[in-house]
């Protein structure tokens, strides 16, 4: 067994926490020779129900959990913490857009930037779930100013596998053989899910799925598939965010698949034209515990002027939040 490592999960009694606790202290999320000491942060209003998980975790007597801990308070759950996802924040109801939260969410991730930066391991990976996921990855990081910036990221990889799901089905085939789907931009209905460079059993997914089909129904339907979830569950998505979260650590710590890549909501760099100051998701690969972001691919005009679009709304959020960045 290796030295354990700490992950702090962020509103662990909500629908998420719940769905991503158990299997990051299994050993699904870094593997069942990696010891976790588990830190669960909690608003005090919820400290009855996290008690709550703390008892089933250990009821359910899991190898790889050294320790769990359950707290209030946001400097000790994120102390010493090598892994931090932070989930809590109020989700949306029917009829929200997910930047509807910006207002009430923000202060939540200004403030635990603040406690990241003065207390979280200075190799810490953080993964910001809640909503408007981008953006409050962007306040975490303008908070943690002694942190490296490419620490931040933000989740569009529940928007990559519902893309994967998408042509799986369309094209009839076992999931492996779907590969460089790819999610540009924002985590909400401007996201632009693009198929370009994806391939299909080798073939390019186009020609495999149709140009017709991938602009009418599978932009759209991938744009709108949290909308579609809230309003078949009444709630939002939770075992299938919980497992596009592990997916998400798990590929950044231990390394994406050779030939493929998948989508991360990490700081724009300036590649594909999108400029420096927001958080942004790209195609990347991920070697060594650490990721990049895919280079050289052609973007033609309809991709460019969804790309952008994307851009913009990040950046009209952005301006939104001023006084916390
Ligand atoms: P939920 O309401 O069931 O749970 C949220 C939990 O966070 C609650 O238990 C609440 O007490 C806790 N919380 C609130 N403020 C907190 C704080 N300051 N510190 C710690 N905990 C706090 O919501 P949920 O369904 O688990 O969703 C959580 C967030 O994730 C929402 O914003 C939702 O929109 C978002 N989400 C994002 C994605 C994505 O793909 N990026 C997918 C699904 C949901
Ligand atoms: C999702 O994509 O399922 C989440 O962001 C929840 C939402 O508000 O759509």
């Amino acid at each position: 067994m290796k030295k354990p490592v700490t992950v702090t999960i962020t509103g662990a009694a909500g629908n998420i926490g719940y769905a991503l606790a158990f299997r990051v202290a299994a050993g699904q999320m870094l593997g069942a020779d990696q010891p976790i000491n588990l830190n669960l942060l909690e608003i005090p209003a919820a400290g009855a129900a996290v008690q709550g998980v703390v008892m089933e975790l250990n009821d359910c007597a899991f190898p790889t959990l050294n320790q769990v801990t359950a707290t209030h308070d946001a400097q000790v759950a994120f102390r010493d913490c090598h892994f931090a996802m932070l989930v809590g924040a109020r989700p949306r109801g029917p009829g929200m857009e997910r930047k509807d939260l910006l207002l009430e969410n923000a202060k939540i991730f200004s403030a635990q930037g603040k406690a990241l930066d003065a207390v979280a391991s200075r190799d810490v990976r953080v993964l910001v779930v809640g909503n408007p996921a981008n953006t409050n990855s962007l306040i975490a990081q303008r908070n943690a100013p002694t942190l490296a910036p490419d620490r931040f990221t933000a989740m569009t990889r529940l928007d990559h596998n519902r893309g994967l799901a998408q042509v799986t089905e369309r094209a009839a085939v076992p999931l492996a053989q779907v590969k460089r789907v790819i999610i540009w931009g924002n985590h909400s209905a401007t996201q632009y899910p693009d198929l370009h460079h994806a391939t299909v059993g080798g073939k390019p997914a186009l020609s495999v799925v149709g140009e017709s089909w991938f602009k009418d129904v599978f932009i759209p339907t991938v744009q709108q598939r949290g909308a579609a979830v809230i309003k078949a569950r009444g709630t939002s998505s939770a075992a299938s965010a919980a497992s596009a979260a592990l997916d998400h650590i798990r590929d950044w710590t231990l390394g994406t698949p050779d030939g493929d890549w998948v989508s991360m909501g990490v700081p724009s760099d300036g590649s594909y034209g999108i400029p420096q100051g927001v958080i942004y998701s790209y195609p990347v690969t991920c070697k060594g515990g650490r990721y990049s972001i895919v280079q050289g691919l052609s973007v033609n005009d309809f991709s460019r002027e969804k790309m952008l679009a994307t851009h913009r709304e990040l950046c009209e959020e952005r301006d939104g939040v001023k006084d916390l960045i």
